[in-house]
């Protein structure tokens, strides 16, 4: 390639993406018996560590490196591993706060959260596992994983391009999600995102100024409430209650114990006490 191919294709690369987004949303926990299973090949890790050894050999570095600050905040990863090869076939990133500025960056759509509010943002599935069930089990493990380390989540956002129909389908008809919002994303170069100014549709919702977040709605917009797919929501009876059995929990990542950090009050690289997301540690 020529240089002046390589600095148009840089360019290129480095031009806004614009893609139309749904917003959508379901209920957690999830309810008992919509629970099925992969089967035996896989098995399921909740992942809160960004060194963690399938999600290192998954990502790209860069990305965990961006996505520290984040993971000290509360992020986490449902990966799909395929026992036979032991790789992580699957993912499911989670954010259980909202983003912070600057965060766009680091790949986060700015989505606002209200206490009780969860976001899924990167779900994937390796081409050759699809179609097994594994996008579906990722979520009951998601929806494990929440009811543990979250037990204050009662729903659980969820994002997809409008065209892409496989997302989509599996949202709103596996997932049981309904649109909420609508929005365009741009994309620039290989992680910074953002909303396109004042493209959130309807203005009451997660991407807007106003919503559940802002504390002036205590309902969820677009809840079914009559019909077939209206649901007895949050009944204490009728949802799945269970610990996380089957998918091993990688939480490695902070200190080992609190005295390092409480004892030695030590200093980021700006001289500032530092906190675990500026202060580069050798694991
Ligand atoms: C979307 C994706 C994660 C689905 O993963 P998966 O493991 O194949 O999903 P499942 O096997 O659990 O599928 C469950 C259901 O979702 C729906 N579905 C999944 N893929 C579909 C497709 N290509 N077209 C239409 N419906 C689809 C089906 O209803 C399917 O049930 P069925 O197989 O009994 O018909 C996967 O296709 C993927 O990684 N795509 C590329 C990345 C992407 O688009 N991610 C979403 C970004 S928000």
């Amino acid at each position: 390639m020529s240089l002046v191919d390589k600095v148009k294709a840089k360019a290129e690369h480095l031009k806004p993406r614009v893609n139309e987004c749904a917003i959508v949303v379901r209920p957690l926990p999830l309810i008992a018996d919509e629970i099925i299973s992969a089967g035996e090949d896989f098995y399921f890790k909740v992942v809160f560590d960004p060194t963690d050894r399938h999600l290192v050999a998954l990502e790209p570095a860069q990305r965990l490196e961006l996505m520290k600050g984040p993971f000290a905040r509360g992020a986490l990863v449902i990966l799909a591993i395929h026992k036979p090869t032991d790789k992580a076939i699957g993912k499911m990133w989670l954010l259980s706060e909202s983003p912070v500025s600057g965060d766009g960056k680091r790949g986060l759509l700015p989505i606002q959260l209200a206490k009780d509010e969860i976001f899924l943002f990167d779900l994937w599935v390796h081409r050759d596992f699809r179609r097994n069930a594994v996008g579906i089990t990722m979520a009951f493990e998601m929806g494990a994983a929440v009811d543990q380390f979250f037990p204050q989540a009662r729903w659980v956002y969820g994002y997809a391009h409008v065209d892409n129909e496989a997302s989509m389908q599996l949202m709103s008809l596996v997932y049981g999600m309904w649109t909420v919002q609508t929005m365009k994303e741009y994309e620039i170069g290989d992680y910074h995102v953002g909303m396109v100014p004042n493209s959130d549709s309807p203005k009451f919702g997660p991407f807007s100024k106003r919503g559940r977040h802002s504390g002036d709605g205590f309902q969820m917009p677009g809840r079914p409430r009559t019909g077939e797919a209206a649901r007895d929501y949050h009944h204490p009876e009728g949802f799945a209650r269970r610990t996380v059995n089957d998918a091993e929990v990688s939480d490695g990542w902070m200190w080992p114990g609190p005295e390092w950090f409480d004892t030695v009050h030590p200093k980021d690289s700006d001289g500032k006490p530092a906190r675990p997301e500026t202060l580069p540690r050798a694991i």
